[in-house]
């Protein structure tokens, strides 16, 4: 097997006596897409958060990339390529959706050229981002709020993208255009970290899939595999 991207090992995270994530391991292929999914209060946010330095980690080492990150600050973390998308499809809704992507894209320091280049690719993976550059992002609608949420996180130019349930609140429809939207990205190589509640289409759009339980992985396999398991399918799947 190839270097994971991504290797955790022994993450924990305690908001005083709640042990929100309680030592666990994460590989994370190069390329592919793995999904964590698991029930509300599981610590899926809180392991994103850990991996971001949002949160501090009571134990456990994150290696990304070759170098180990468990020490850096958030925004020396985002720099290295782990960018996650804005919960809660937080965009600044004051400001336009062409304003919104360049903020995306502040901190990097590859020149103006390679920023357009990034912005163009955006508009073609979203073209309604292109149709409404000049509006106001507080006028999108939920689902190009999500889509200009993950256009922002790639104006930043990640080698690794996390999305904290970016199905949350919206319609069937739309989240599977969303997640075809991540297969593509995928498919032109960005390796992708989706935690999800909508566990039946984040394990169908995963290479790679963990279960999360009370702060444990309980589970985990490919994508296709965890769809079978009974378990799964009890506990997740309604049947
Ligand atoms: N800021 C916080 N302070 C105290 N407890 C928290 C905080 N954030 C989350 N928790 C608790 O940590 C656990 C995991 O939460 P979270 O990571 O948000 O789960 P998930 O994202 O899977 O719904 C839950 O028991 C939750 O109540
Ligand atoms: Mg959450």
């Amino acid at each position: 097997m190839t270097a994971p991207l991504l290797d955790v090992k022994g993450l924990a995270v305690r908001y005083g006596h709640v042990e929100a994530v309680n030592g666990i391991d994460l590989h994370l292929a190069p390329g592919r897409i793995t999904t964590l999914v698991g029930a509300n209060g599981a610590g899926k946010s809180t392991t994103l958060l850990a991996l971001s330095g949002l949160v501090a980690k009571a134990a456990g080492r994150v290696q990304f990339d070759g170098t180990d990150i468990t020490a850096l600050p958030p925004h020396r973390i985002v720099a290295s390529g782990l960018v996650q998308v804005a919960e809660g499809r937080a965009t600044l809704t004051t400001l336009t959706v062409r304003e919104n992507l360049d903020l995306g894209g502040y901190t990097r320091r590859d020149g103006a050229a390679a920023r357009a280049a990034d912005l163009e690719k955006v508009y073609t993976l979203f073209p309604r981002l292109k149709e409404r550059e000049h509006g106001l992002a507080g006028n999108l609608s939920g689902g190009e709020q999500q889509m200009l949420a993950i256009g922002r996180a790639l104006m930043a130019r990640p080698k690794l993208l996390l999305l904290d349930e970016p199905s949350m609140g919206l319609a069937p429809i739309i989240v599977q255009d969303i997640f075809r939207t991540l297969r593509e990205i995928n498919r032109e190589g960005l390796t992708i970290f989706l935690v999800e509640q909508n566990v039946r289409q984040a394990l169908k759009i995963a290479d790679h899939a963990y279960v999360l339980e009370n702060g444990r992985i309980v589970l985990e396999g490919s994508g296709a595999l965890l769809l079978n398991e009974p378990k799964v399918q009890a506990a997740y799947l309604g049947g």
